[in-house]
């Protein structure tokens, strides 16, 4: 399985446009130990010639063109076969609205999330030109199923959705009520030939037992990365909402995920999702040395890796 980051920023991206926090101040000034980053996605193949997104960032369009293999080969083309959602935030899902060319897409997603994006939005109409222009084939939790090419062929690849601890998207909260277990999903990837897998949890709330088994399946894995702490807006004087409060679990509190995927037999790991004040952004940090001692990474733009089943590659 080939992977791609696409983006590895949180919504907002890094730099953000109405930030000046000083991670934000340091990437403007091109200060060489923090890189500007775009909101997260991912690209993933079994063959590097058919690719699916996982997420569509608001920078899809910026993010394909960084990435010969996401070219067209043809006048009318995209190697591009399916989109992966795995919340209705709108920034895994804005991008959706920007592959609107009368472009057939397939765009894999629960049912909760299908709702909360295509009802009383007028905008989905841009998506609807012709019959068959998206077409929603459907994650069911917990149920694995083949990843189609647009002729109806089996990709070698295989999704499942797992819930996650997590929330509605915050535009649709007061519409969709309580929490579903829908409404935020981790993604398993299996490539069926070479046995390789990634776990794809860009959002999580909470750490539990549930998320260490789902994730342990896999042999790399990309999880929620988007704060170091539990208060770091309102300490910076940016906002009023703690991590718990956004529903993503902090890496560094006694909590945090560091502490909880310690021992995790998951070989390779990624913080992915990375909100711009977080200090694991700024590669000289105490911070960034603490991710890397506990065998993380921190994800960035451009990186690649090919998983071939036996281990780290
Ligand atoms: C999140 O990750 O919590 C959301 O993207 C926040 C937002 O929609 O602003
Ligand atoms: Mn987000
Ligand atoms: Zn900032």
């Amino acid at each position: 399985m080939r992977v791609r980051v696409l983006g590895s920023a949180a919504g907002g991206g890094f730099p953000q446009w109405n930030c000046g926090c000083p991670n934000c101040v340091s990437v403007r000034a091109g200060d060489p130990r923090v890189l500007a980053r775009t909101q997260e996605s991912v690209a993933v193949s079994a063959d590097g010639e058919r690719w699916f997104l996982l997420n569509a960032s608001p920078e899809v369009r910026s993010q394909i063109e960084s990435f010969p293999a996401l070219h067209p080969r043809g006048p009318r083309h995209s190697p591009i076969a399916g989109i992966l959602l795995t919340n209705g935030d709108l920034d895994h899902c804005l991008g959706l609205l920007s592959l609107r060319e009368s472009h057939r897409l397939n765009v894999y997603a629960t049912a909760r999330l299908r709702h909360g994006f295509t009802e009383n939005n007028v905008l989905y109409g841009t998506l609807q030109r012709f019959p068959g222009h998206t077409n929603w084939p459907g994650l069911a939790l917990g149920e694995e199923r083949e990843l189609h090419l647009d002729e109806g062929q089996p990709s070698g690849l295989t999704v499942e959705a797992v819930p996650l601890p997590g929330q509605a998207p915050l535009h649709l909260k007061a519409r969709l009520g309580a929490p579903h277990p829908e409404d935020n999903v981790g993604l398993i990837l299996r490539d069926q030939q070479r046995g390789a897998s990634l776990a794809y949890f860009p959002g999580c709330a909470r750490v539990t037992p549930a998320v260490l088994e789902a994730a342990g399946q896999a042999q790399c894995l990309f999880f929620d990365g988007t704060f170091w702490s539990e208060d770091e807006l309102i300490a910076l004087g940016l906002g009023e909402r703690s991590a718990s409060d956004m529903a993503h679990v902090p890496i560094g509190s006694p909590t945090g995920s560091l502490a909880a995927f310690a021992g995790s037999p998951v070989p390779l790991r990624f913080f992915i999702h990375i909100n711009n004040t977080n200090p694991i952004l700024r590669e000289d940090s105490e911070q960034a040395r603490q991710v890397q001692r506990a065998g993380w990474s921190v994800a960035r733009d451009g990186l690649e890796l090919t998983l071939d089943g036996k281990g780290p590659a």
